[in-house]
């Protein structure tokens, strides 16, 4: 297997209802990951990216997160209609996409 160019975590991480934390699991994180692997099938991009669902990547409140290596950028709030453009512009073009970073408090 090719050394991936990108490899995004999506967090899977569920926690019981009312937990103080929450979860990205509470916040959808299950379509965003079906997303990423549709869309990494569609564009056959398996020799170039990696996709992994992970456990907890530390922003809860802020889920569904997904974390792009080697870049080291974490976005949050991902919904199933911002995986395109995650494709688009940074797996493929590069460039992060700054509306979808978490704020520096966050990951910073
Ligand atoms: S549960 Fe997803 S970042 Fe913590």
């Amino acid at each position: 297997m090719p050394k991936p160019e990108r490899h995004v975590f999506v967090c899977t991480q569920a926690r019981p209802l009312g937990h103080p934390r929450s979860s990205c699991n509470q916040h959808g994180c299950a379509a965003v990951f079906d997303e990423f692997l549709w869309q990494l099938q569609q564009r056959n991009l398996f020799n170039r990216v990696q996709v992994t669902a992970t456990g907890c990547l530390g922003p809860c409140s802020e889920g569904p997160s997904v974390l792009v290596y080697p870049d080291g950028v974490m976005y949050g709030g991902v919904s199933k209609e911002d995986v395109s453009e995650l494709f688009d512009r940074h797996l493929q073009g590069g460039e992060p996409v700054e509306r979808l970073k978490v704020a520096a408090e966050f990951w910073g």
